[in-house]
């Protein structure tokens, strides 16, 4: 221990400090120490280490370092508040006659506060996620020889292991199970049976309970709830309060004001930890694009840490940057998961550590092997036979099946897959080629998706004379745009405005469900849509009958082309693909009425149909449809512009969250945007008429 002389909260590096600067009472920190000190020599002999001037937290000894046996791992810690504490300390443990490691610099260790052994001696339990780097464990293992279960931290009040964590005497375990990650609550779950597990509520959390001195059958704390005290009670132990509340202030209780040095050792168990660790490349507008921040966001997100081994910069707007990142996971399974989202943003191993990919073979028809890939839009090479393999009908949420030959490779749905077949597994041999993507392209996407919510009518416009020159473009080249929508086009008045970009040869495909046919031909036969009168915006008398008149009249042609054939239907959007020969694809859902006969109830006809109608599109244009925008969007590979236009927020991002570059959100009225849409296309028309006769 360390006699608090020169304790204060002289600076603020966890949220307990916060708004307690020089606000602790030094006589009562002395006071309430002492009487730690006497309780704890009650019990055992303490050694007493010298404290010393302007390092205030010295007197937190749990952080001198870790100690087994006569071995020593000396913090480094992560503040350099603190850092001014690791050669007194050093000094102290090489006095003592303990060997001293010291971790490389830059990678921060705080010692037993981030690392509790089990009180049996069994394996050592260390956290990491705010102060100890998780790439400090596999040292602890190999310098005291001893199995080390990573845990990680996310909850930034208990900052440390031990203000959460406390292994007890006969294998219990007092803790406080939301501090921890689910991976890391497991892992807990696996080693302490339910029946010497103490979950601590928070409020107990709060008085820093879990930050208990346990020696033999006694727990020292600073205070506890009586139904705590009874359960500890119950599993053998006797509670000691002693308050602290002094030094709560800084974060730190009994457990902190003390380094134990007579640690269990258990010399038949060895070193091991899970631990792996990998190099990924990153190339790109790292900076501009945030993809460096969005990479090591998967990282720490699924419960790996990072460490940035170099960073070459592009000096200018257009140059590219690089980055090599050594990611380091507490398990291999946590580790395919981080990598196989690195794919997706396009990192690649090293040269040196390029191998070829893992397949497996298909045991069942339309099942994969457990570990397969999944594929996303972005185009993907697999390696086979130390040969890159561009991957056929990319598209997302596929596996990957290699031919027989292992020269070619296809995305596959699961349903399609077939027991010859062999999927690739794991996250080897795999990279997404990304287009880098510019601070400009990054800004025109963000203006679009989150501005236009928020934004004036006028900032709409813009993104749709973007939108209506691409699209005389794709028209004048004879390309192809493929229109989903749904039936909210014709409620809010667009149904003629899409009839007139079909009229006119801006859409070669239409895909939609059973509603938009349905409302559309309501409108062309009686006028109405849902019943109301389209010119007066005044319910019709029966009218919410109409749409199933119009369902009715269909089957009894037999088909929408032949209604349109026998003179029935004669304007429209379903009239304009009929006249015009734009095929158009009814996908069915549960609460299609009719359904009509155009409309494919067997879905996976349906989605083979859409398929085929996107193929080759240059362009799509979702609009107003969650259902079909969704589906349409899963289908396409990234390098086609989807143009998704809705009122809801959720589902314009929903799309760009998996669209590529390309992709544009508009949030808008859909009968709003087709109308200036029309309006840009007549403006450009006459223009390009003028410079025709000039
Ligand atoms: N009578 C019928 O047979 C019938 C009726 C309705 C729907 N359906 C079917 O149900 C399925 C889902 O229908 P859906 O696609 O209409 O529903 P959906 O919920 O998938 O999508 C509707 C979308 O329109 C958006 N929206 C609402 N008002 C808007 C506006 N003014 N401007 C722009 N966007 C607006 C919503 O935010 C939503 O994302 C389809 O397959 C459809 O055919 C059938």
């Amino acid at each position: 221990m360390c006699a608090p002389d020169h304790y204060d909260v002289d600076y603020v590096i966890n949220p307990w400090m916060e708004g307690n600067i020089h606000k602790s009472s030094r006589d009562r920190a002395v006071d309430q120490w002492q009487k730690l000190h006497h309780v704890i020599k009650d019990h055992a002999i303490v050694d007493l280490v010298k404290p010393q001037i302007g390092v205030p937290d010295m007197v937190f000894t749990a952080n001198a370092g870790l100690v087994l046996g006569d071995v020593a791992v000396l913090s480094r810690f992560f503040h350099k508040e603190r850092q001014g504490e690791e050669p007194f300390f050093k000094q102290w443990l090489e006095e003592n006659g303990f060997t001293v490691h010291e971790l490389p610099p830059e990678l921060p260790f705080e010692g037993a506060g981030d690392a509790l052994f089990d009180r049996e001696g069994r394996w050592l339990w260390a956290g990491y996620g705010f102060r100890s780097e998780l790439d400090s464990h596999p040292y602890l293992a190999k310098w005291l020889d001893v199995e080390v279960l990573s845990l990680r931290l996310m909850d930034e009040r208990f900052y440390h292991l031990d203000t959460c964590f406390c292994p007890l005497q006969n294998g219990y375990l007092l803790y406080y199970p939301p501090a921890f990650d689910a991976y890391s609550n497991r892992l807990i779950e696996m080693r302490v049976p339910a029946e010497k597990r103490i979950a601590v509520a928070e409020a107990d959390a709060a008085n820093f309970a879990c930050n208990s001195v346990n020696i033999d059958d006694v727990v020292i704390m600073n205070k506890a709830s009586d139904d705590l005290k009874n359960r500890i009670t119950e599993a053998g132990f006797r509670v000691i309060e002693t308050p602290l509340t002094e030094f709560l202030k800084a974060g730190g209780a009994a457990k902190c004001l003390t380094l134990r040095v007579t640690e269990p050792v258990r010399v038949e168990l060895h070193a091991s930890a899970t631990i792996e660790s990998r190099t990924i490349r990153l190339e790109g507008h790292l900076l501009d694009s945030g993809l460096i921040n969005r990479a090591l966001d998967v990282v720490v997100e699924a419960g790996g840490s990072f460490q940035v081994l170099n960073f070459n910069l592009g000096v200018q707007r257009q140059s590219t940057s690089s980055a090599e990142v050594k990611v380091t996971a507490p398990s291999h399974s946590v580790m395919e998961t981080i990598m196989s989202q690195l794919i997706d943003l396009g990192a690649l191993p090293p040269p040196q550590e390029v191998c070829d990919c893992l397949l497996e073979p298909v045991s069942q028809q339309g099942v994969a092997p457990d570990d397969f890939y999944v594929t996303t839009i972005y185009p993907t090479q697999v390696r086979i036979n130390n040969e890159w393999v561009t991957v056929d009908k990319q598209r997302m949420d596929a596996a990957i099946a290699v031919s027989a030959d292992s020269k070619t490779a296809e995305c596959k749905l699961l349903r399609d897959l077939q027991t010859s077949d062999r999927v690739i597994v794991g996250v080897e041999g795999i990279r997404t080629i990304r287009k880098p993507e510019s601070r400009e392209q990054r800004n025109t996407q963000e203006f679009s998706f989150m501005g236009a919510g928020v934004s004036s009518e006028r900032r709409v416009e813009l993104v749709v004379e973007q939108i209506a020159w691409e699209l005389r473009q794709i028209r004048d080249q004879g390309g192809r745009v493929v229109v989903s929508a749904g039936p909210v086009v014709i409620h809010t008045g667009g149904g003629e405005h899409l009839a007139h970009l079909i009229r006119e040869g801006y859409v070669q495909a239409l895909l939609g469900g059973n509603a938009i046919a349905v409302h559309d031909m309501e409108q062309s036969l009686m006028g109405t849509s849902l019943g109301v009168d389209m010119q007066r915006g005044v319910s019709v008398r029966g009218g919410h009958r109409h749409h199933l008149k119009v369902i009715n009249t269909v089957r009894r042609y037999g088909s929408i082309a032949k209604t349109v054939e026998e003179g029935v239907l004669d304007k429209g959007i379903f009239y304009e693909c009929v006249r015009n020969h734009v095929p158009f694809s009814l996908a069915g859902s549960i609460r299609d009425d009719g359904p009509l006969p155009d409309t494919q109830m067997d879905l996976i006809k349906a989605q083979e149909d859409y398929a085929r109608l996107i193929a080759g599109a240059d362009m799509i244009l979702m609009l107003s449809s969650m259902l079909h925008s969704i589906g349409v969007g899963n289908m396409t590979p990234a390098g086609v512009k989807m143009v998704c236009v809705d009122i809801n927020p959720a589902v314009v991002t929903k799309l760009s969250d998996r669209g590529s570059v390309e992709s544009v959100g508009v949030v808008t009225d859909v009968g709003l945007f087709l109308s200036l849409l029309i309006q840009q296309l007549n403006k450009l028309t006459s223009a390009y008429q003028m410079a025709q006769r000039l």
